[in-house]
């Protein structure tokens, strides 16, 4: 077990650039970093890489993020939505792409997720709701990249959950030694994503552990849960897990603010079904807006 742990870890730590991951992110990151970055040296970036362009862009004007007007170039983009956004933006679009080929059940649920992480965090007053969204559509990460890296134990992990009724990351931790929580913090650190979205990933299934971002986190876990009871799309097991004490305590929420969150989310998901259809049928790649 400990040999394969090992094994798993190296192998993540040279997982350099995913399929999906290109080396532009890097570049992107090393610029977020710094205060001194403009939108247009940023934008410069991105634009430099026309199959990402057109991915940002594509995202950018669909119906998740519903903004009223056309948006036909990245400055706009990263003025509208801000640097943050633009960062987990490219990553996410890269890895949106390898879960829509590799399980659209998973890509349902974590977008389902996303959308009732950012309700949630709106109703709760968290700042920056957009990027407890991105942490929720990120949520299980971990998942994604062991179903495409190491597709050998997945197939054991897959036949575990069936077997013996065990929840996905029991049987995960049983197989690899580390479950998709830990894979979700250790890549995500390796590509520097800001901690805001690193602890909710990381710590999805174990709230307790959340040091900075606790709240954000206990979303995450709740939006989760919410999402697998409602039957949305499929988190690899057929399980609702019980909601975490800590959550419900750092949540504070009313029987009253579920009232009305639940039709708003039933909104949501109805929507999402849309832009599902929406980007298998155009396809990420294809049709990027043109520059203006
Ligand atoms: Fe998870
Ligand atoms: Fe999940």
């Amino acid at each position: 077990m400990d040999e394969t742990k090992r094994k798993v870890k190296k192998r993540l730590r040279n997982l350099q650039s995913l399929p999906t991951l290109p080396p532009v992110v890097t570049k992107l990151t090393k610029l977020l970093g710094d205060d001194n970055t403009t939108a247009l040296q940023l934008a410069k970036v991105i634009e430099k890489d026309q199959v990402l362009t057109g991915k940002v862009l594509k995202m950018v004007n669909s119906a998740f993020y519903g903004f009223p007007r056309r948006i036909s170039t990245v400055s706009n983009a990263i003025v509208l939505l801000g640097f943050n956004v633009i960062r987990t933006l490219v990553i996410t679009a890269s890895i949106f792409e390898m879960m829509q080929s590799e399980d659209l059940s998973l890509w349902e649920h974590s977008l389902g997720v996303a959308a009732a992480a950012g309700l949630l965090a709106t109703k709760l007053e968290i700042p920056n709701p957009e990027e407890v969204t991105t942490a929720g559509l990120l949520h299980d990460l971990g998942k994604v990249v062991i179903r495409a890296e190491f597709p050998e134990y997945q197939r054991q992990i897959a036949s575990l959950i069936k077997e013996e009724e065990l929840y996905t990351r029991e049987a995960e931790s049983r197989v690899l030694g580390l479950d998709h929580g830990e894979i979700g913090r250790l890549l995500t650190n390796q590509w520097n994503l800001p901690e805001r979205l690193i602890e909710p990933i990381a710590y999805h299934h174990e709230v307790e552990k959340a040091r900075r971002f606790k709240k954000e986190t206990a979303v995450v876990h709740f939006a989760d849960i919410i999402i697998r009871a409602w039957g949305y799309g499929s988190g690899g097991d057929p399980w609702v897990p019980p909601l975490a004490d800590k959550a419900w305590k750092l949540l504070r929420l009313k029987e009253k603010d579920l009232e009305e969150l639940m039709p708003q989310l039933d909104d949501r998901l109805l929507d999402l079904r849309f832009f599902t259809m929406e980007m298998q049928g155009g396809g990420l790649d294809q049709n990027p807006p043109s520059q203006s």
